[in-house]
């Protein structure tokens, strides 16, 4: 099974082929989900004893299981967050994949990590945290945001015992109402409360209404001790990018970790122009942008930075006979900055897409669907069966459909899926059925958004 023999050969000719073709096709099919009989029926048995090949299995795979697969990357396929991998990055996957590389410590991986360090430096810049900040590529936003919360619970807990102080009866993060589910899914999982905060008018979070929080949650529950606030920047369901600097002030002010929750929105710092809106980032303790989303690579790509990298070390590196010839103590290993070990080199792609194109090439395709974004709120507005929510801070654009009952959505939504024309599934923003298109495929154009818009009518 591991030598290389002509059949082999043969496969690698087909992998190699069934990916240029995949990557060629323009637009990709959008695909859709089978039912498990279905695929059960028209896969067979393809696990067996003897094996079914190379060959039928890559058959099976291209004819039956990956039009069962939604792609991602089609132009209307407007749903949660897209992606949109660059060819460079996507076949560069093929690379990492081929070469056995161990991404989870310096010794083992010191080329890749150097290479996923550039990438991650570019974001630190980005955001203007100092050059002493780092990180690591997780695998999505939900692990980064319980990684640098459970560093902040652990950077608090340290300080208060080496001051001799008592732990707090409970600990809690404080975090707007509209932060992503990750972040009460990192409290579940780590025990702790939540402080949610409604956020103003304009869905943001401020300070003033973290400071109100905060007060009313010390009076409430004298026991309890926040000991860090998530702001969002870019909120998923409506894009909206929290007032980062007032929060860094009373955060700072209530010496609590800011941990800033940009998986989807932090992206669009690569575009000077929009670069005000996130103004406060850099007095982050720490923050996740999704390469995944908005930084055109593939699954699964998150960047987690820490302002002071040994403050996550501390709470994250794993102790272990076997591991301790891995500590030589100049060492940068990934694994010691988030809740993992071993771990795929998952950052090479974006860095090899980034080292390609260069980075004025990112500013250019955000930029892009940033401008359909705004021809879509613009259509939007015009047509009057369309209700605008708000204006597009980023690329994502909400509305309803005037007079549709909530069943009338999710037909329209199955309707759009089973004709291949999109996938735009419903959402709701204050109890009430809406429609979200989050565009961040530079390869969406006016055109895709006018089919969408006409599905409606
Ligand atoms: C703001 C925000 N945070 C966290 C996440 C979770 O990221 P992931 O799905 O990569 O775990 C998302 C996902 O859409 C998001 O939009």
């Amino acid at each position: 099974m591991h030598e290389w023999t002509e059949e082999t050969e043969k496969l690698a000719a087909g992998v190699l082929q069934y990916t240029t073709e995949r990557l060629h096709l323009r637009p990709v099919p959008l695909d859709g989900p089978r039912t498990p009989a279905q695929l059960a029926a028209e896969a067979g048995a393809t696990v067996t004893a003897a094996g079914i090949g190379g060959s039928e299995a890559l058959r099976i795979f291209a004819e039956v299981l990956a039009p069962a697969c939604i792609s991602i990357d089609h132009p209307r396929y407007f749903s949660f967050i897209p992606c949109a991998p660059t060819p460079a990055s996507t076949l560069f996957d093929l690379v990492v994949g081929a070469s056995s590389i161990y991404g989870g410590s310096w010794m083992e991986g010191a080329g890749a990590v150097h290479a996923e360090n550039e990438a991650l430096a570019w974001l630190i810049e980005l955001a203007g945290l100092p050059e002493s900040a780092g990180g690591v590529f997780v695998q999505g936003g939900t692990l980064a945001n319980l990684s640098a919360l459970v560093a902040a619970r652990h950077h608090d807990r340290s300080r208060r015992q080496a001051a001799g102080r008592a732990l707090p009866e409970r600990y809690a993060i404080a975090a707007s109402t509209e932060a992503h589910s990750s972040v009460g899914s990192a409290a579940a999982v780590m025990d702790v409360d939540i402080i949610g905060i409604e956020p103003d008018r304009d869905g943001r979070l401020t300070g003033e209404g973290l400071a109100r929080a905060l007060a009313r949650s010390a009076l409430e529950s004298p026991g309890r001790a926040p000991f860090a606030v998530v702001a969002t920047a870019g909120t998923t369901n409506l894009g909206i990018v929290d007032d980062l600097s007032s929060v860094a002030e009373v955060a700072k002010t209530a010496d609590l970790w800011l941990h800033v929750d940009g998986a989807y929105g932090a992206a669009a710092l690569a575009v000077p122009a929009r670069r005000h809106l996130f103004a406060g980032i850099e007095r982050a303790d720490s923050f996740v942008v999704d390469p995944h989303k908005w930084l055109f690579a593939p699954f699964d790509c998150a960047a987690l930075v820490y302002r002071q990298p040994e403050l996550a070390k501390a709470a994250h590196s794993q102790h272990a006979a076997y591991l301790e010839p891995l500590r030589t103590g100049q060492e940068w290993s990934p694994s010691d900055y988030a809740v993992h070990l071993t771990r795929r080199a998952r950052g090479l792609p974006f860095w090899f897409s980034l080292a390609c194109y260069g980075t004025d090439a990112y500013c250019e395709a955000i930029e892009r669907t940033l401008e359909v974004a705004q021809y879509a709120a613009s259509r939007v507005r015009a047509l009057d069966y369309l209700e605008l929510i708000c204006d597009p801070v980023l690329s994502i654009v909400a509305f309803y459909r005037r007079g549709w009952e909530d069943a009338e959505y999710y037909r329209w939504s199955e309707a759009l899926l089973s004709s291949g024309v999109g996938f735009v599934v419903p959402t709701s923003h204050r109890g009430r059925t809406a429609i979200r298109l989050a565009v961040v495929n530079p390869r969406s154009s006016e055109s895709d958004i006018d089919t969408v818009l006409a599905s409606l009518a």
